[in-house]
């Protein structure tokens, strides 16, 4: 059984797909904390689904480097054996990437290496691009480059909005997120060799 902490910074619709797949007796992933850098909505999910939770506050450490050694001491109670940034909204520090990786990966709303960072699905709207997308991929020490796992193309609509166009990208990034999960679990994607590559 994988076991895998998530952290999130908002809210969660990610996250709750994650535990609602897990409900699942066959399912060969368990989610045992959630973590935040914030006081995030989406910690409810894991509270009504029984989930332990743990904040770490960005804004009550001097540096980012001390709040992400708070961070990874949190993560590392709870020996996961996956750690996952769902709709995190920090860039984690490199002692932090350091210590987890390849077993550290990120959900991100297009398809990279087209529009990394915070605002991905602005940003593609803003390039009035006709496709954009959602990926997975491992964490390493770049802005959304580090080795994709699993991506796919998701259309953007005349008159799509920013909210509107999120909203269709999310379930595409639940789906390769719960396929990815399983993969990882029974063998079949091997992040270790990903990295290497
Ligand atoms: C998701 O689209 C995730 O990929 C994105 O935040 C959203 C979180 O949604 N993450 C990033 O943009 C990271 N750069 P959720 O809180 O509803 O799961």
């Amino acid at each position: 059984m994988l076991s895998i902490v998530v952290l999130i910074s908002g809210g969660g619709s990610n996250l709750r797909a994650l535990l609602e797949a897990s409900e699942d007796a066959e399912f060969p992933a368990r989610v045992v904390a959630v973590g935040a850098d914030r006081d995030a909505d989406g910690l409810e999910h894991a509270e009504r689904f029984g989930i332990p939770t743990f904040t770490v506050p960005f804004t009550s450490y001097p540096s980012r480097e001390e709040w992400g050694d708070a961070l990874l001491e949190q993560i590392r109670q709870w020996e996961p054996d996956l750690t996952i940034l769902s709709g995190f909204m920090r860039l984690v520090p490199p002692r932090v990437v350091e210590a987890l990786s390849p077993w550290l990966i990120n959900t991100h709303p297009a398809y990279l290496p087209e529009f990394p960072g915070a605002h991905a699905v602005r940003d593609a709207l803003a390039a009035g691009v006709t496709q954009t997308g959602a990926s997975l991929i491992v964490v390493d020490n770049g802005v959304d480059a580090g080795p994709i796992i699993s991506q796919e193309r998701v259309e953007v609509e005349p008159g799509d909005t920013e909210a509107a166009l999120h909203e269709r990208i999310k379930p595409v990034e639940r789906r390769l997120l719960i396929d990815a999960v399983l993969d990882i679990a029974n063998g079949h994607i091997d992040l270790e060799e990903l990295a290497r590559a």
